[in-house]
């Protein structure tokens, strides 16, 4: 369960990127149908986890929300810019409770608005960071870091691919791939928080930890979540990862644990896209009858764990309070 406290820290911190976002990216512009196929999916919603983590780290290293927004702002633009052309990578058709953008507009328009969010993270971060305020050597050391995380997430997705048509993955390469297509941006969302806000190398690397950590669960548990939630409330596809072939630590474990038939049956069922929504439904049954869920789940508590220990020499403070419970949040969350 969410804390009130929690809820009231989220949607205070959604709410002051969402001005930015509306700002940056104005529905009024031309030619119309960019601008509405990129901002469908802000408008959509989503957890705004990743600016809420640098609006947290700046106010954890005593730094001030005025500073951060512009590059929480930035980084909420990234991800949407990774979700509308990881949906076209994955062949997924909904996406925040809406259709993805490539289901609405087509691939060439969505693989555009994707681009322009991608222009519009310099954007935000180069027009609306008050460098009267702000060092430029910050600013700079910043936008390194949001450059880095992209090509690292540019790998992440690759590996990804890669490894749907490898049969034989082992965790160290999963988590590898997990590290770089996702744990790196709430690395990066974190640390880039901690700069604006004039922490310390130490404190700087220390928010970057406990933000790899916390994704890395993240990524577990949204895997988890893909094979078991209730599609309506987690506003994406169930089970595709299955027809997808991806290669998740539960489907790892599977295929360490299953006898030979089940080991069969998943195999043939991984990445075939002709696979009935029975078939899937009887694989991921089968899966969690192995202990693969229970498996993947456990791991993500552990690392959320983990994560924590990286905040432990920082104060009791509102802002640790905050991300200490969104760390258990993204760990325990039901979609
Ligand atoms: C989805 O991220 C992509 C992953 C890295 C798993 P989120 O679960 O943060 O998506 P939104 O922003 O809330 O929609
Ligand atoms: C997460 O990809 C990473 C990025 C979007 C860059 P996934 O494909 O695992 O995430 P969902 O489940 O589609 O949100
Ligand atoms: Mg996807
Ligand atoms: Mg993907």
């Amino acid at each position: 369960m969410i804390s009130q406290f929690l809820t009231v820290q989220l949607r205070e911190s959604s709410s002051q990127v969402n001005v930015f976002l509306n700002s940056i990216i104005r529905a009024s512009s031309k030619p119309k149908v960019l601008y509405e196929a990129s901002r469908h999916l802000i408008d959509a919603g989503g957890k705004r986890a990743r600016p809420f983590l640098t609006l947290k780290s700046c106010e954890l290293v005593g730094g001030r929300i005025e500073d951060a927004l512009p590059m929480a702002t930035a980084i909420e633009l990234l991800h949407t810019f990774t979700l509308i052309h990881d949906d076209i990578m994955d062949e997924d058709t909904k996406r925040r409770g809406k259709p993805s953008v490539h289901a609405k507009w087509g691939v060439p328009m969505a693989i555009t608005a994707g681009d322009l969010l991608f222009a519009k993270v310099y954007e935000s971060a180069l027009n609306f960071v008050d460098s009267r305020r702000l060092q430029p050597k910050k600013i700079l050391q910043a936008l390194d870091l949001i450059t880095k995380a992209t090509i690292t997430i540019c790998e992440g997705q690759a590996y990804d691919m890669i490894f749907e048509k490898q049969e034989l993955i082992s965790e160290d390469e999963y988590f590898e791939m997990i590290g770089k297509k996702t744990a790196s941006l709430l690395k990066t969302a974190a640390q880039v928080g901690a700069i604006v806000g004039s922490g310390t190398e130490l404190q700087v690397k220390r928010v970057g930890d406990f933000s790899y950590y916390s994704g890395l669960a993240f990524q577990i548990v949204d895997d988890v979540l893909c094979l078991t939630a209730d599609e309506s409330e987690l506003g994406k596809p169930v089970g595709s990862d299955i027809r997808e072939g991806k290669k998740t630590l539960i489907i790892l474990h599977a295929l360490n644990n299953a006898q030979k038939d089940l080991r069969k049956q998943i195999l043939s069922t991984l990445g075939n896209a002709s696979v009935s929504p029975k078939e899937i439904m009887s694989v991921i049954e089968a899966i969690k009858n192995i202990g693969s869920i229970d498996y993947a789940t456990a791991k993500a508590i552990q690392l959320g764990e983990k994560a924590k220990k990286h905040l432990s020499n920082f104060p009791d403070s509102t802002a640790k309070r905050a991300l200490l419970e969104f760390n258990d949040y993204l760990v325990n969350r039901k979609h």
